[in-house]
């Protein structure tokens, strides 16, 4: 059985002592709550790390990074390794989301080398894919999702793969305060489970978690979250109130 995730990625957002009010106050609603096979994960940035997994620890959330470098240590000058977040006890990281595609140009063969380096140290890799609105009108986007599987996750050994979290991003989605329909959601989530199973086989296709992102809210979380082959959400601007991301994780 595959497992159900919530996970906030917080992006480039709050102070220290915000940062630790948010995690507190969700901490707190998770608490009280039953969460069965359904994992929260918290990504805040990187200054925030240690803090989180030591709230952690006596919590029932898991917490993630927002990025990673390809290299396991040496020159270079402000990045953070796999090693550097296994020692926090970080155990997953988002790879490949579209806004270090766009604006720090990280192409397919960067990301691949993330991938593995995350593998490497048993850290689960969150590979966000998804398709700018040009390539949805265009009708190219199954072929994008696909090239940017094959190019950067696609070369794992299935033993490996079956760590792999994927999350379909689509771009026109994201802060746009415009979501995917469920309808549209489902028809990619299905086609990329579709991929794995062609690439790998239908068992560990049936095994991937695969995350919705873009725009998903407690508006729209349930009717979402409710579609066959959605098995949960990378959630971001709702991810940065508490009441607001504990309302899409109990839409799960
Ligand atoms: P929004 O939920 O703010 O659209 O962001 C989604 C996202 O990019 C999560 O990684």
């Amino acid at each position: 059985m595959r497992k159900k995730i919530v996970a906030g990625n917080w992006k480039m957002n709050k102070t220290f002592g915000e940062a630790e009010k948010l995690i507190a106050d969700i901490a707190a609603s998770l608490e009280g709550m039953e969460l069965k096979d359904t994992e929260v994960i918290l990504c805040p940035p990187f200054v925030y790390l240690e803090m989180a997994t030591d709230i952690a620890e006596e919590s029932k959330f898991r917490v993630g990074a927002q990025n990673m470098n390809d290299h396991d240590l040496g020159a270079f000058t402000g990045e953070i390794s796999a090693i550097m977040l296994n020692s926090l006890d970080v155990k997953y990281v988002i790879i490949g989301h579209s806004e270090r595609r766009q604006h720090y140009n990280e192409n397919h063969e960067f990301l691949a080398g993330k991938v593995n380096a995350a593998i490497r140290h048993q850290i689960q890799p969150i590979f966000c894919c998804g398709e700018i609105l040009a390539e949805r009108e265009a009708g190219t986007h199954f072929t994008i999702v696909k090239k940017q599987l094959d190019d950067s996750v696609f070369q794992l050994l299935p033993e490996h793969f079956k760590q792999v979290i994927l999350a379909y991003e689509p771009v026109w989605a994201i802060g746009t305060g415009v979501n995917a329909t469920p309808e549209q959601a489902q028809e990619m989530h299905l086609y990329i489970r579709e991929t794995i199973a062609e690439k790998y086989d239908r068992q560990i296709a049936d095994d991937t978690t695969i995350l919705y992102g873009g725009s998903c809210n407690s508006k729209n979380a349930r009717e979402l979250f409710i579609q066959p082959d959605v098995d949960g959400g990378l959630i971001g601007g709702s991810s940065l109130k508490a009441d607001e991301f504990i309302a899409v994780v109990t839409s799960l």
